[in-house]
């Protein structure tokens, strides 16, 4: 082999490994935005598990937990109040484990589904797929979602109902 192209050669293999690499990275991005982290706190699990899933902490970002946090007695048309220790404890908990990345740009948004990255998430899910009896609202994750409760959004476990 003459040595021009052993230096080709020995070129290509860092290549790949970089783009290897590379690809690795990117892997990994996507799964960290459809799996979020596995949080878990039992007090928040039972209160905020009750009427709809509970919604993983990661979903929104601390500022508007806190906001969330501190309007339960009128909470969506609801009344969700707790005692005070509990929502101390559920509160801390929120934001604790809090989004991070895109999901943490603040819009001022109280909704997970009026946040700019969830309809961007959705701005290929068609008018009247929200509409459907067995979705109702956008609210209502796990209709498509089947994995929702455990936080697992990944494209490959959706399905929208017909
Ligand atoms: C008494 C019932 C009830 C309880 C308990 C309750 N919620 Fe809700 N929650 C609702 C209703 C009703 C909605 C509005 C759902 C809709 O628009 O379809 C809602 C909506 C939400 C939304 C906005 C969903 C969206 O559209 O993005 C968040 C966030 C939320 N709740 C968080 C919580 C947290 C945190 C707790 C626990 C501290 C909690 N909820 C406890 C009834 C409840
Ligand atoms: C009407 C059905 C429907 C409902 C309800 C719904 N989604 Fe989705 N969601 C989809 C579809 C369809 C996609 C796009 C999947 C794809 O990229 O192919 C999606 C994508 C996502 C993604 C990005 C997944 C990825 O792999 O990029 C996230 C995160 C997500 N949804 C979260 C939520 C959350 C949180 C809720 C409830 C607050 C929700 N969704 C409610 C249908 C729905």
């Amino acid at each position: 082999m003459n040595r021009v192209i052993q230096i080709r050669m020995s070129d290509a293999v860092v290549w790949a490994v970089s783009l290897l690499f590379a690809f690795g990275l990117l892997l990994n991005e996507a799964v960290a935005e459809t799996r979020l982290p596995a949080a878990a706190n039992d007090k928040w699990k039972a209160e905020c598990g009750s009427c709809h899933i509970a919604y993983a902490p990661a979903l929104l970002p601390a500022a508007a937990w806190r906001r969330v946090m501190a309007g339960l007695d009128r909470h969506f048309g609801t009344d969700a109040s707790l005692d005070a220790a509990s929502a101390a404890e559920i509160g801390a908990f929120l934001e604790r484990n809090a989004a991070s990345g895109k999901r943490a740009a603040d819009t001022g948004a109280l909704r997970i589904t009026e946040s700019r990255w969830f309809l961007r998430q959705h701005d290929e899910v068609r008018a009247s797929a929200w509409k459907n009896p067995k979705v109702r609202t956008a609210a209502n994750c796990s209709a498509c979602h089947s994995g929702a409760e455990r936080g697992d959004f990944d494209e490959d476990h959706v399905r929208i109902p017909r």
